[in-house]
């Protein structure tokens, strides 16, 4: 699905910027090359600043690699232009951290999950209904507001919004961050279910090597922009051979939160 290979990007650093002429650029990803076959699930891990949020952002085209490659599904994306992107921009979705500030508060649950399909020009009509009954939510919710859900309601939403679209691949960026360990859990075995049953190839970013344990099948690690491991999960786990990962394993504040929700 996915092949990225010596993906380089740097962008300007905004707060070194002389009055006069262009910012310095700060080299951000530094050469990384992996794969993610369809239907994969592969966890994204590594520390404040790694650069975890850049490379998703990369990955979906809302940035532009200075060099190396994307190639998504065979087509070579790198340096698309948006009159290019846009066709396929369907196919790869994101869903974010925090679904308080990227739901408009101003419109209702129904309208934000078809706002996508519509840009699309995509049909509308019972895709909503779907997406909440995917998700779990009653039909109802399609005229309530964002806040007037709790964090793991809007963090579905969020997720209904991503799949109406019927993507072929999905990066979630911290998803479950902002939720306590039993909405975590609820969000992660939604994931999980939709994954199978829609047969997504998924992205899972995430600081918290805990959260991606059950759910990904494969995991890099990213220091620095670099990774500085590759492997899958049960392996990292039992025999984490980077320092790095060693340091993230011991950081890890709950053993399983699948194990307060099974
Ligand atoms: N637009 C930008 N301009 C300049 N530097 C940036 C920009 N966006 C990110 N950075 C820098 O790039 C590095 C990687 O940031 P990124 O957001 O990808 O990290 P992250 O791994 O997602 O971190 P977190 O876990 O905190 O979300 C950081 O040092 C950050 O300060
Ligand atoms: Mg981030």
């Amino acid at each position: 699905m996915y092949q990225v290979t010596d993906l380089h990007l740097s962008l300007p650093d905004m707060t070194r910027k002389p009055l006069v002429g262009a910012a310095p650029r700060i080299h951000i990803l530094k050469g990384l090359t992996f794969d993610v076959p369809k239907g994969a699930v592969l966890g994204i891990v590594g520390g404040s600043g790694s650069g975890k949020s850049t490379l998703g952002r990369a990955m979906l085209r809302l940035l532009e690699p200075t060099s190396g490659q994307i190639v998504f599904d065979g087509t070579d994306v790198s340096h698309l232009i948006e009159d290019q992107l846009r066709p396929m921009r369907r196919r790869f979705q994101m869903i974010f951290q925090d679904p308080m500030s990227s739901l408009n508060p101003r419109r209702r649950v129904g309208g934000i999950i078809a706002g996508p399909l519509r840009l699309h020009g995509m049909e509308t009509a019972g895709k909503v209904d779907d997406a909440l009954e995917m998700v779990g939510l009653p039909r109802s919710f399609a005229s309530r507001y964002p806040h007037e859900l709790s964090g793991g309601q809007r963090q579905r939403v969020g997720i209904a919004r991503a799949i109406a679209l019927r993507p072929d691949f999905i990066l979630a960026d911290e998803i479950v961050s902002g939720l306590d360990v039993s909405s975590q859990a609820q969000v992660l075995n939604l994931l999980e279910d939709l994954v199978r049953e829609l047969g997504l190839t998924l992205a899972f970013i995430s600081h918290d090597l805990s959260v991606i344990r059950r759910l990904c099948s494969r995991i890099i690690v990213l220091d620095q922009g670099k990774i500085v491991e590759e492997a899958p999960t049960e392996a990292l786990f039992e025999a984490p051979k980077a320092s790095y990962t060693r340091a993230l394993l011991q950081a890890i504040p709950l053993p399983d939160p699948y194990q307060v929700w099974d």
